[in-house]
């Protein structure tokens, strides 16, 4: 008969496939005493529930040391086996107990903590919720209003050059805002816009007609700073460019325009004016009662037909095509409509302003 040679079996109380040599009752009670201090030392370090599972498993667990030596109990000769079973479990009681209490009073203290934390009598944290700028909320509010008038929304770059700010724009040489005293130049060909007309080039450089568009932006002069004037504000542009376009079709979308964001009681008027990228040109103004009380007019910007030097500057055919423009103060619009009399309340950020909108 073929004797098949047994393998050699791990005894269950070897430990990483070493068995342990010499299990002896001495040895074991030594153990077990070591094992009880080291528990009582680990527990005082204990400060999270996370701390006390590790505990748990190195000691208390399935493979954990009080374990391994109850499993070893069975190699004591059989008159031993008793008193050490007996001094294991007193062992594993007393890590057991002393580890409960711990459990206990850390769940203890957490819950006095998560107290702390409800306590009904503090006056409550004030929660912050940010919200648009004003003058935001009104450049968004005049973008649903075009919007719902059929106008597209177009921006340009706030660094210009010549071309595109004056040249474009049948602003010659001899005119006083190319003077650098009116405008913000970064080099000779370069700088920052000084108004939203440009964007009316950069479109018509890029479509052709129909042109239905309201460019917002930021604009730049080198004013002095007072109720009315800063050196950088908000305008909005509009243009519409098609075939046999007529001032009335610019009078009544500026009145439509107006009603619609001031209601039906609001009075405006169109005045004759210049622009050189006009012609005829107009100034719009509102009507407002002002801060003693008076009724005045408010200049809110600038309007006309599109010149043919324009139309000629981006290649659209001046005979073919007519066209309008304007181009609103943003600040202005919004000021009029809150009755904000003084610009700078708009650039200064005071929340106590600010949270009124
Ligand atoms: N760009 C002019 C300004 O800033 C305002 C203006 C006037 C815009 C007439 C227009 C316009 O589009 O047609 O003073």
């Amino acid at each position: 008969m073929l004797s098949l040679p047994l393998p050699k079996r791990l005894s269950p109380e070897s430990v990483n496939g070493s068995p342990i040599h010499n299990t002896t009752y001495e040895n074991m009670v030594e153990q077990l005493e070591k094992i009880g201090k080291d528990a009582l030392a680990a527990l005082k370090k204990i400060t999270d529930a996370e701390m006390l599972e590790e505990f748990r498993i190195k000691y208390l667990g399935r493979k954990g040391r009080i374990t391994q030596m109850l499993s070893q109990i069975g190699q004591l000769p059989p008159e031993q086996r008793r008193e050490a079973g007996r001094l294991a479990n007193k062992a594993k009681k007393e890590i057991s107990e002393a580890f409960e209490q711990l459990k206990k009073s850390l769940l203890q203290s957490q819950q006095e903590k998560s107290q702390e934390l409800l306590d009904v009598t503090l006056p409550g944290i004030a929660v912050h919720i940010g919200k648009t700028h004003i003058i935001t909320q009104t450049i968004n509010e005049l973008l649903e209003i075009f919007g719902r008038m059929g106008f597209a929304v177009a921006y340009g770059p706030e660094v210009e050059d010549e071309w595109h700010n004056f040249i474009a724009l049948n602003i010659g040489p001899e005119h006083p805002a190319r003077d650098p005293f009116d405008a913000f130049y970064i080099d000779d060909n370069t700088l920052l816009r000084s108004h939203t007309s440009p964007v009316q080039i950069r479109v018509m450089e890029q479509t052709k007609p129909p042109i239905r568009v309201v460019a917002p932006g930021r604009v730049y002069r080198p004013d002095t700073v007072d109720a009315t004037h800063m050196y950088m504000f908000y305008q909005i542009e509009a243009l519409v460019v098609d075939e046999d376009i007529s001032m009335v079709d610019m009078k009544t979308t500026i009145d439509q325009f107006i009603h619609a964001y001031y209601g039906p009681e609001i009075k405006w008027r169109l005045r004759p004016s210049f622009f050189p990228f006009t012609e005829p040109s107009g100034e719009v103004d509102l009507l407002w009662v002002d801060k003693h009380g008076k009724e005045n007019w408010m200049e809110v910007g600038g309007c006309g037909m599109v010149d043919p030097n324009v139309f000629d500057a981006v290649g659209i055919d001046s005979e073919k095509y007519t066209g309008w423009a304007f181009g609103f103060g943003v600040e202005r619009l919004a000021m009029r409509k809150y009755g904000i009399n003084d610009i700078r309340l708009l650039f200064e950020n005071d929340l106590r302003f600010l949270k009124q909108f």
